[in-house]
């Protein structure tokens, strides 16, 4: 019987994985869906006066934050978890009409409003991405600066979530992690409670699933802000 190469080649590589598949574990999830459950048929405007209110911090330096990430026009940045499109506008305002910005959510709503906000203050370069709770459904090796705010804690598959990221970013793009510091003599209750993992643990997850951590800024308070690199491959 004759073989193609190609076939040759493809049938132990199928073999193989066939066999390889069941013994991959799936990942375990690292937080209840209940952490989300208030997001899936939200009161918009209950979330805008949440999320965009003065007195949160990341509103307040909301300017300062953008800046800091290094963000230039033309550059592809993907708003992770994007809530009410708060840094989604101000991404889509520094990247300009020759970049573009993914609106990236798992609720379908908050996707919505956001392409309907930002049509009617006249972004054209937004896009909306309503993603499963296991990846980012972003293109491959086509985004400058992934952007996470109060969202990495919210994952309940960070480590799929992670490498889903890692494959859309371009070598040498930016993943900023912006989130709640956990320290049991100054942090709120509420922050020990809800919050899975403190700075430390984060840094040992997002170092594991192959990212270099580049920047630790000190800009905020109550939250860290933590710059990584997709380094080239070696
Ligand atoms: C606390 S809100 C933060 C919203 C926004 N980043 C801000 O800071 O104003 C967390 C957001 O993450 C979203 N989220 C949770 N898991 C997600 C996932 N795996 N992928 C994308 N978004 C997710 C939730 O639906 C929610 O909109």
């Amino acid at each position: 019987m004759h073989h193609s190469l190609t076939s040759i080649i493809r049938i132990p590589l199928f073999c193989s994985l066939m066999l390889l598949t069941p013994l991959l574990p799936a990942e375990k999830q690292a937080v209840s869906p209940d952490i989300n459950s208030y997001f899936q048929n939200p009161d918009w405007q209950q979330w805008v006066n949440t999320f965009e209110r003065t007195g949160r911090e990341v509103f307040d330096k909301r300017d300062a934050i953008v800046a800091a990430s290094g963000v230039k026009a033309g550059m592809v940045v993907a708003d992770i978890g994007a809530g009410t499109g708060l840094f989604t506008r101000l991404f889509a305002n520094s990247v300009g009409p020759g970049g573009k910005v993914y609106a990236v959510d798992i609720s379908r709503p908050f996707i919505e409003n956001i392409l309907r906000t930002s049509r009617e203050q006249g972004f054209v370069n937004v896009e909306g991405i309503v993603n499963s709770d296991k990846d980012a459904s972003l293109p491959a090796d086509a985004i400058d600066i992934a952007f996470l705010v109060d969202t990495y804690h919210h994952f309940e598959y960070p480590v799929s979530m992670l490498a889903s990221i890692r494959r859309s970013l371009r070598t040498g793009g930016s993943l900023i992690i912006i989130d709640f510091r956990r320290d049991p003599h100054r942090s709120s209750n509420g922050v020990m409670g809800h919050g899975r993992a403190g700075k430390e643990a984060v840094i040992d997850e997002v170092t594991k699933a192959g990212f270099r951590l580049i920047d630790d800024k000190p800009l905020l308070r109550t939250n860290y802000y933590l710059l990584f690199r997709k380094p080239a491959p070696e």
